[in-house]
C-alpha cells in the first residue's frame, strides 16, 4: 500500500482542518469520505477534499473498503462507540482528544483496540509541536541529566462560549489536558494533583462548575514536581510555554510567532501572534497525521497511544476532583 484513505467522522472546527491536512500537506494519505450529522457540513468538506464523497452514515463509511484508517472528530460523546466499530471493522484509528469524559469508557475503548490491535492513536497534537518535541527531545537524551521541575503555561484568547462550557468536561478535560500529557510526555507518570482555580473572568462558569483560571501543581512518580497555569483569557492570542528545569539547566519552548521580524517604532516594539491554538498548532496538526500515516504505512504503533489516552485523562479527572474537594489526589483514587 503507497497511500492511506481516510475516513473522516465529523466535519466541525477540527474535522475540517484535519480534511484539509489529509488532502495537501500530509503525504501518502487522501481523504475518500466524510461524514456529519449535518449533511451541508460534510458536503462542503467532502467538496474541498478532491473527489471525497459526502455522507450521514457513519457505519457504511467506516465499512466502506477504500476507507483503511478513520479520523473521529465527531462530539466528544460518541468517539467510544465510533471506535469500537472503527476497531471491529480492522481500521486504523487516528481519535481526537478525549477518547470520552469518563475513565470506564475509555478503557473500554481502548481494550477494544488492544483485542483488535488496529493501530491507534490518540490526538494529542501538542507532543508534536516542533518547540514542544525539541524539548521533550533534550530532556530524554538525558544531556541536561534529571528532571526537577516542570511548568506548563496555556492561555486561550478568550473564554469559551457558555454553551460550549456547558459540554466541554470543564477546564481541565478540554484544555489542561493538553498540558498534562505534555507533562507526561517529557517528564513521565503523575503520582498527585492539587487544583487551585477561580473564576476570574467569566461569571456564567460558575453555573457549570467550572473556572476559567486555574493553577495545577503535579507531583510525578519520579520525585519532580510541575506546575500547569490555564487562563481562558490571553488578551494578546494564544499563548502557550512550556519550561523544564534539570540537572544539569533547562530547556524552554516561548510562543512562536509566524515571522521572527520585530517592528520599532515611536509607539513601541511590535511582532505579530497567534490568535488560537489552531494557528499555534497548524504544523502540530500535520506532523501528528504525518507521524500516524508513516506509523500505518511501516507497520509501526502509532503514538501517543491507548495508554495516554487513558493516562492522560485519569491526571485531568483528578484534577477536576481535586478542584471540587478542595484537596490533593492522588491518582490510584482515579479509577
Ligand atoms: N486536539 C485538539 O487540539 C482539538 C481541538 C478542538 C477539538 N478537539 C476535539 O475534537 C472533537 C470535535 O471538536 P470540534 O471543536 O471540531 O467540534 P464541532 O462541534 O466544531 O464539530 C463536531 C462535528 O461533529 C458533527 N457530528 C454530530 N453528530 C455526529 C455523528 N454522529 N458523527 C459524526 N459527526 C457528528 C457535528 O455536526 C459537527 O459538525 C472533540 O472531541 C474535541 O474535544 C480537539
Amino acid at each position: 500500500m503507497t497511500s492511506l484513505g481516510f475516513g473522516v467522522l465529523g466535519a466541525g472546527r477540527i474535522g475540517r482542518l484535519h480534511a484539509r491536512n489529509l488532502s495537501g500537506a500530509v503525504d501518502r494519505a487522501r481523504v475518500v469520505g466524510v461524514m456529519d450529522a449535518i449533511p451541508e457540513a460534510a458536503e462542503v468538506v467532502a467538496a474541498a477534499s478532491d473527489g471525497a464523497y459526502a455522507t450521514q452514515d457513519a457505519e457504511a463509511l467506516i465499512k466502506d473498503e477504500q476507507i483503511d484508517c478513520v479520523l473521529i472528530a465527531s462530539p466528544t460523546t460518541l468517539h467510544a462507540e465510533q471506535i469500537v466499530l472503527a476497531a471491529r471493522a480492522g481500521k486504523a484509528i487516528f481519535c481526537e482528544m478525549p477518547v470520552a469524559f469518563t475513565l470506564p469508557e475509555t478503557i473500554e475503548a481502548m481494550e477494544v483496540v488492544e483485542e483488535t490491535g488496529v493501530p491507534f492513536q490518540i490526538g494529542f497534537n501538542r507532543r508534536f509541536d516542533p518547540g514542544i518535541a525539541a524539548v521533550a527531545e533534550a530532556i530524554h537524551s538525558g544531556g541536561l541529566g534529571e528532571v526537577e521541575m516542570f511548568r506548563s503555561q496555556s492561555g486561550d484568547h478568550s473564554p469559551p462560549p457558555l454553551d460550549y462550557v456547558a459540554t466541554s468536561g470543564g477546564i481541565y478535560l478540554d484544555s489542561a489536558i493538553h498540558d498534562i500529557d505534555v507533562a507526561r510526555f517529557i517528564v513521565g507518570e503523575v503520582e498527585r494533583v492539587t487544583a487551585l482555580g477561580r473564576v476570574l473572568i467569566e461569571p456564567g462558569m460558575e453555573e457549570h462548575g467550572d473556572v476559567d483560571t486555574s493553577v495545577l501543581t503535579l507531583e510525578f512518580a519520579s520525585g519532580a514536581l510541575g506546575i500547569i497555569q490555564n487562563s481562558r483569557r490571553t488578551a494578546y492570542g494564544h499563548d502557550v510555554r512550556v519550561e523544564v528545569h534539570a540537572a544539569a539547566g533547562k530547556v524552554v519552548s516561548e510562543e512562536e510567532r509566524d515571522t521572527q521580524a520585530w517592528t520599532y517604532t515611536r509607539e513601541g516594539i511590535r511582532g505579530d501572534y497567534r490568535s488560537d491554538f489552531l494557528e499555534r498548532f497548524k504544523q502540530a496538526y500535520i506532523r501528528e497525521l504525518q507521524s500516524f500515516v508513516d506509523a500505518v504505512l511501516e507497520g509501526r504503533k502509532p503514538s501517543p497511544g491507548p495508554r495516554d489516552a487513558v493516562e492522560s485523562l485519569r491526571v485531568a479527572i483528578a484534577a477536576t476532583r481535586s478542584l471540587h474537594e478542595k484537596r490533593p489526589v492522588r491518582l490510584v483514587e482515579v479509577a
